[in-house]
């Protein structure tokens, strides 16, 4: 999205009397920093999402319209898939206008925060719009999908007032919270190494490699969709940037390694033989929302996991080394009988593990403490309910609740956080393909840090 040339302020001021008190004044420049200042936000924030798929209508959609109602009022709606957007009206219940352009909701609604869940190779173009329009910026991870696009993002941010927030869900369950407060009590001193490895389900990972998860031109490949929350999780919880990465992948399972492939699932011959067959139709929220859709876009999204495009990868594993001199061995294996993950640090002053899934027994609120020299200690963790481990919903009493709110913890995350993430997988990606170690350094005008500091970029 290129910068408008009829800007908010143009149409206000081609506008403002006819619509009277329907807009806000336009961006008006702060004398501190020289920057068009934040627009203040009177009564209920006015939040408007851009992006419905199912993440768009459902999270941060219906819910928020039915559960956030007394903080927050869904002011509009776009997405340039007219016929989802239609579907999505009715599905979100907000009865506010819809749009199929942008740059037209930003130019015609009051908004103080917009939500952007559209497609990741869209993101950097919809933050950026929004930040241009002097809103607050909410983006879906990850930020990005290239260090090109981190930075078209950085400079806006550095150039406009409003602020952009990553939503970065996996840091808020409480089990990770607690795992997050240990370390920065020194429970186990500094952290020398941290073992972490991840594992997605069949049916998991069928769903990547059935849509745009599958093509790196879309998705980043999963080194960046989907291990930008685990790499974040990591660069959070040491507190400390990422140097430099070294990594292998493969892709040994999809794509071109098939043994037949077709169109599409819900039509597809070798339904019987297929161990990933899917039938969209047969559930009516996503047969309505994509596949009565795509005749306007051409967006499928039960497409062939065996299709030749496909360049995503199924396993990957990297050394990754911070600013602090921490070493995280990492790996994420898909398409596996298991769903969850294992993880250790490795202190100066003992040793902190944990694990989630793929064991008898409901495990992720346990946590093994072994303070140097002494027995472990089991600490148990509240759960909390809500999606990915109940983190959803805390995240959005962050975000529309409480934004002002204290965060002991720093689980609330800006531009510069959501950069260092996608850079690590963008560095594991090249360095995959190019066989070496790759510097974060250079990627962007961000420089890594031994200790993180507060400012959002
Ligand atoms: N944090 C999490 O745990 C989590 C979970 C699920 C999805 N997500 C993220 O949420 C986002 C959305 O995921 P989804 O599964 O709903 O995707 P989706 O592909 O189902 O939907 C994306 C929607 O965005 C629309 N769109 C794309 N570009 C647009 C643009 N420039 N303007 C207007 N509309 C545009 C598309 O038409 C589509 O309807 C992704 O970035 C994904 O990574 C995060």
């Amino acid at each position: 999205m290129t910068k408008n040339s009829f800007t908010r302020r143009k149409f206000i001021e081609t506008t403002g009397a006819a619509l009277g008190g329907s807009l806000i004044a336009g961006p008006v420049v702060s004398k501190a920093s020289g920057k068009p200042a934040k627009r203040k936000q009177s009564g209920k924030m006015r939040v408007a999402v851009v992006g419905t798929g199912v993440r768009g209508v459902a999270m941060y959609g219906r819910n928020l319209v039915q559960n956030y109602g007394d903080h927050l009022e869904m002011v509009g709606i776009c997405d340039t898939n007219p016929g989802r957007l239609a579907y999505a009206d009715g599905y979100i219940g907000a009865g506010c206008p819809t749009f199929t352009n942008l740059d037209e909701m930003l130019e015609s609604v009051d908004i103080d925060r917009l939500i952007v869940t559209t497609w990741d190779w869209e993101h950097h173009n919809c933050v950026i719009a929004g930040l241009e329009h002097g809103v607050d910026v909410v983006c879906e991870k990850p930020l990005t999908i290239d260090a090109d696009k981190c930075q078209q993002i950085i400079d806006a941010d550095k150039k406009y007032e409003n602020d952009v927030y990553v939503t970065f869900n996996y840091r808020y369950p409480p089990h990770r919270a607690k795992v997050k407060e240990l370390l920065m009590s020194g429970a186990i001193g500094d952290i020398r190494t941290v073992d972490f490895h991840w594992n997605i389900s069949h049916a998991h990972q069928m769903r990547y490699m059935q849509r745009w998860h599958g093509e790196s031109q879309r998705g980043g490949t999963l080194w960046v969709h989907k291990n930008t929350h685990h790499f974040d999780m990591i660069n959070w919880f040491l507190d400390s940037d990422p140097v430099e990465v070294y990594a292998h992948d493969a892709l040994e399972i999809f794509g071109s390694n098939g043994p037949f492939r077709s169109t599409n699932c819900r039509n597809c011959p070798h339904a019987d033989q297929c161990d990933y067959h899917w039938d969209i139709n047969a559930n009516d929220h996503l047969r309505q929302l994509y596949a009565e859709n795509e005749h306007y876009d051409g967006y499928i999204r039960d497409n062939c996991v065996f299709r030749h495009n496909i360049d995503s990868h199924d396993k990957h594993s990297a050394l990754v080394k911070y600013a602090n001199n921490a070493f995280l061995n990492y790996s994420l294996t898909s398409d596996t009988d298991h769903s969850g993950y294992w993880i250790a640090f490795n202190g100066t002053e003992g040793r902190l593990e944990g694990r989630e899934g793929g064991w008898p027994r409901r495990n992720e609120q346990e946590w093994i403490l072994t303070p140097r020299g002494k027995d472990p200690e089991i600490i148990t963790v509240e759960p909390s309910a809500g999606g990915h481990w109940g983190g959803d919903p805390l995240l959005l009493n962050k975000l529309f609740v409480d934004p002002d709110g204290a965060d002991p913890l720093h689980q609330s995350a800006g531009t510069r956080d959501g950069v260092m993430s996608v850079l690590a997988g963008v560095a594991a990606r090249q360095s995959a393909r190019m066989g070496r170690p790759v510097k974060i350094e250079g990627m962007t005008s961000l420089k890594p840090h031994a200790k993180r500091p507060s400012d959002l970029v």
